[in-house]
């Protein structure tokens, strides 16, 4: 596709040249607004017959997009060109969620329409409780979620034309007002408690946590406290640029799936311990580390490449920096233990003395690893009373809203075409077959 035929596309720059096979072609080069340059090798393979090879994406860009940036060398993350600390200390989660979806933050008309929108939304179809039912009390949360997420399809027939931009724009509604709700459910059930419907008046994120520890029997008033922290973390959260299962809901996307089954999706990629899961491994470390004093002994082992052990929370692929996300999350996690008189918390107090050694170490400092998303959150989340196994159901509530976003930002591309990588086929030439007697 030449560079000016390209729907958005950026500013050409000089071609690059490629040579296979004594092949030579020219390929258009790309500019975005910032970070690397790309260059559109889609035309590789008709124009010398080889594909490219790139396991785990190292130098690809799957997409085109605006929604967010991520400076990894420098610690940047920005959703739609605002900071994420900016966003965090500012706006609260269905701001920045509008932010996501429209490329614009709401004036105040326009958030007051939103958030009624959204509240609106928060139900589930009763059935949805038989569906809930069916699973054993000790399901992992995420299975649940995982089913309850892509069954909402056979709920709401009315928003499942991916190709209408009104259906779009209502499922993108229901999908992240509904998440909370269904999130909670999958608590509730795992301990054996009612249901606790949405609450209209109150807002997201306090909402999300009266759904999840209010029972009928008695009054239940979230800490305002509690709720701006819980709002914060869904927004630092709420998108990562092309991270694994926000890949995984624009792959799914592609080929015309409807958004109820791409966020399910997106629910099993996160699933997995490399993406989703490593707050509840810090949890389980500090535990290990069990005192200040044996601290020194435990860098050790982490130094020590034969033990297998990894300083938890800390390092990234795309962050060889301080992950902008952890900062906001230190300075939350204070807020929190200081509202509950928890500021002697041991685990933090092990945190931040690993925290300060791993930073002065020159094994981490060498290999630029400092803390990520998750090194704070599991604390903040313990102290709050949500157990181990919910971590990463928060955080599929929180990136639904990326999650849909990105996958909005795909279907509105009149140039979106279904995802279908190739490979570099290493198994059996044709052979000769042998009948089942002879062999
Ligand atoms: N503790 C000790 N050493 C580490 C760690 C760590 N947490 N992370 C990386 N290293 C070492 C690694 O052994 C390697 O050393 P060497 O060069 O001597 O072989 C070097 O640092 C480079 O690491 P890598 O494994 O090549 O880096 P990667 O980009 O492939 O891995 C990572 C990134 C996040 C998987 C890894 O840093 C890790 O396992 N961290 C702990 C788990 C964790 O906190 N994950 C949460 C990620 S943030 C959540 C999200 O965005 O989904």
């Amino acid at each position: 596709m030449a560079a000016t035929e390209k729907k958005n596309a950026a500013p050409a720059l000089t071609p690059a040249t490629f040579s296979v096979a004594g092949t030579t072609v020219e390929f258009p080069v790309y500019q975005g607004t910032e970070g690397p340059n790309v260059v559109d090798i889609s035309k590789l393979y008709s124009d010398t017959g080889h594909f490219t090879f790139d396991p785990g994406f190292m130098s690809t860009a799957s997409c085109e997009s605006k929604i967010t940036y991520i400076d990894g060398d420098k610690g940047i993350l920005r959703y739609r060109g605002y900071d994420i600390d900016t966003l965090a200390d500012n706006c609260d989660f269905l701001e920045v969620s509008y932010l996501l979806l429209n490329g614009e933050l709401p004036n105040k008309k326009e958030k007051e329409a939103f958030d009624r929108k959204m509240t609106l939304h928060t139900m589930v179809h009763e059935q949805l409780h038989f569906l809930y039912r069916g699973f054993p009390r000790a399901s992992h949360p995420m299975a649940v979620m995982a089913g309850a997420a892509a069954s909402l399809a056979a709920f709401y027939h009315d928003s499942l034309d991916v190709n209408d931009p009104e259906q779009r724009e209502l499922s993108a509604y229901r999908l992240i007002a509904k998440m909370p709700t269904l999130a909670a459910m999958a608590y509730k059930y795992s301990i054996g408690q009612p249901f606790i419907y949405p609450q209209n008046e109150m807002g997201f994120a306090e909402n999300f946590m009266h759904m999840m520890f209010a029972t009928p029997c008695e009054k239940y008033t979230v800490n305002p406290v509690l709720a701006r922290a819980m709002d914060r973390i869904l927004t630092l959260h709420a998108d990562h640029e092309q991270n694994a299962s926000t890949s995984t809901v624009r792959m799914a996307g592609s080929s015309g799936a409807n958004p109820f089954a791409c966020m399910s999706a997106g629910i099993a990629s996160l699933w997995g311990p490399a993406h989703g899961g490593a707050n509840e491994a810090v949890i389980n470390m500090l535990e290990e580390i069990g005192d200040v004093k044996n601290i020194p002994e435990f860098i050790k082992k982490v130094k020590d490449k034969q033990s297998g052990v990894k300083l938890m929370g800390f390092g990234h692929r795309v962050y060889k920096n301080y992950d902008p996300r952890a900062k906001v999350l230190r300075k939350t996690l204070e807020e929190v233990l200081g509202e509950l008189g928890k500021i002697d918390e041991p685990l933090l107090k092990i945190a931040i003395e690993l925290e300060r050694i791993a930073l002065s170490d020159e094994y981490f400092i060498e290999r630029k690893l400092y803390p990520n998303v998750d090194f704070y959150s599991g604390i903040i989340y313990r102290a709050m009373g949500i157990p181990s196994k919910l971590f990463t159901v928060l955080f599929a509530v929180a990136r639904t809203s990326g999650w849909i976003a990105q996958w909005k930002e795909m279907m509105d591309d009149p140039k979106n075409k279904i995802a279908r990588p190739r490979q570099l086929y290493t198994g059996e030439k044709q052979r000769d077959f042998i009948p089942l007697g002879k062999r």
